[in-house]
């Protein structure tokens, strides 16, 4: 363990004048900085800061590590693991100013970008030229870039074209002693010594600042078609999952949602556009996409002969744009929905896409034994499935003292079904405690002795993932 000296009048003044009127300890900004989307947490950190320039970054590290003061960088605060919360104070480094995208590079499809760019704005802009990054977590439309290498993001598009680390190419990095490195070279392959470069994906702020990026573009595919599909049994809309890809066809999207998660979202929305049967208590989104529709129309016919196989009802197919939008955006708000319910833990487990219904299954049968309720939906063609359990009027008590017991049995369930802990959206500090589950010891003194190869006084995000 690690202890922190606490910030002083005399720290926030030379961060002044680093950051002149970009520093901030009034009470109203501490509490905004208090929060990211995970559960209901809050912890104020002493002073947050937003910084313009890697030589600004370098400097305010330096100083932290030379005088132990603790710093958590922070994106958009969309994470759901509690990665930017400043849990034990100290400086909570926005990356809000590094808002630009610095060159798209058409001649080798890379774009050059700063991590306070929203995943979407990015999307939309590499687009335009016709190119096309894929990943795209349901917060994109405010997520930062920068967060979703941080927490190696994922999203429904995963399922065909792969997460946040598949992209990412070469990465500017302000280590805990100020030093700037880049992590590789802007080349797709590279055989050149350590990964740095992934090893810094998904580390969660505890390793180095991240300040520029460099990321992989491919073409945009021009056509896609969605559908949805009713189906009369949860456990049946998870079988069918597996065997759409072992029909040889990849979706470019293939997403869960139970009943109560559509319904949630439906009446969050206050879209009711579509029409839930009373015997629907699953549904999957497919979407398929590429440069040819004649394959595409094919590729949905064999996908409705795979479903044959299976009990579902009539199967929506999404004939405008419009509809399309609808169905992505009931399926992208979601966790927004739920959260809106009730206070709740979001598990964010991932198993191989064959034991979906395996994992399904075990859900249903712990909360049962532990009396919680629980909601699932997530992208199937990945295994990966968001378990939210409900608080609803469960005593504290309850909640507090048996769900750890449920969710730990729930995670070596998962272990044991192949899967881990975390998909997409990290361990932060809401997992941190089942990480024996997912890896011995030996594993884990690996990752603490790379944590402190990097930061050895652990000033960098610290009480996150170990
Ligand atoms: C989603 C987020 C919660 O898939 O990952 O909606
Ligand atoms: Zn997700």
């Amino acid at each position: 363990m690690h202890s922190y000296t606490k910030i002083t009048s005399e720290h926030i003044e030379y961060f002044k004048r680093i950051c002149e009127e970009r520093v901030f300890s009034d009470e109203e900004k501490l509490q905004e900085y208090s929060r990211d989307e995970t559960e209901d947490l809050s912890f104020p950190p002493e002073v947050v800061i937003k910084p313009k320039t890697v030589e600004e970054i370098s400097k305010i590290l330096a100083y932290c590590n030379e005088n132990t003061l603790c710093l958590t960088p922070a994106g958009a605060r969309t994470g759901l693991s509690g990665g930017a919360l400043p849990i034990h104070g100290g400086v909570l480094l926005s990356m809000e100013a590094f808002n630009k995208i610095l060159e798209i590079d058409e001649k080798n499809h890379q774009v050059i970008t700063e991590p306070g760019v929203i995943t979407q704005v990015l999307q939309d802009a590499v687009k335009e030229k016709g190119l096309f990054y894929p990943p795209d977590p349901a917060s994109k439309g405010s997520c930062f870039i920068g967060g979703n290498i941080s927490e190696n993001s994922g999203g429904p598009k995963a399922v065909k074209y792969g997460v946040t680390k598949d992209y990412v190419l070469n990465l500017e990095v302000v280590l805990a002693d100020g030093s700037i490195i880049w992590t590789g070279a802007n080349v797709l392959k590279n055989a050149t010594g350590y990964n740095l470069t992934q090893l810094i994906v998904g580390s969660e702020g505890t390793l180095g600042v991240v300040t520029k990026i460099v990321l992989k573009l491919i073409p945009h595919p021009i056509h896609d078609l969605l559908m949805l599909v009713p189906f009369f049994d949860a456990q049946q809309a998870c079988e069918a999952v597996a065997a759409i890809f072992q029909a040889g066809i990849t979706p470019s999207g293939l997403e869960f949602m139970e009943r109560d998660a559509l319904l949630y979202t439906q009446k969050f929305t206050g879209d009711s556009s579509l029409d839930i049967a009373e015997n629907h208590q699953a549904h999957l989104l497919i979407e398929v996409d590429g440069f040819d529709p004649d394959k595409l129309m094919q590729e949905c016919e064999q996908i409705i002969a795979v479903l044959e196989r299976f009990e579902t009802d009539e199967i929506l197919f999404a004939d405008s744009e419009a509809q399309k939008n609808t169905l992505w955006s009931l399926r992208r708000k979601a966790g927004e929905a739920v959260k809106a319910q009730s206070i709740y833990k979001e598990e964010d487990t991932v198993v191989p896409r064959y034991n979906l219904p395996k994992l399904l299954h075990h859900v249903k049968r712990i909360g049962k034994n532990y009396g919680f309720e629980s909601v699932c939906y997530g992208h199937a063609g990945d295994g990966n499935l968001h378990i939210n359990i409900l608080k609803g009027d469960l005593s504290d008590e309850k909640w507090n003292n048996e769900l750890p017991l449920a969710i730990r049995e729930l995670f070596v369930k998962v272990v044991e079904l192949g899967g881990t802990l975390s998909g997409e959206h990290g361990i932060g500090l809401v997992q941190k405690s089942y990480m024996d589950i997912a890896f011995p010891e030996v594993t884990l003194n690996l990752m603490r002795g790379i944590k402190n190869i990097f930061d050895p006084k652990g000033i960098l995000n610290p009480g996150k993932i170990f």
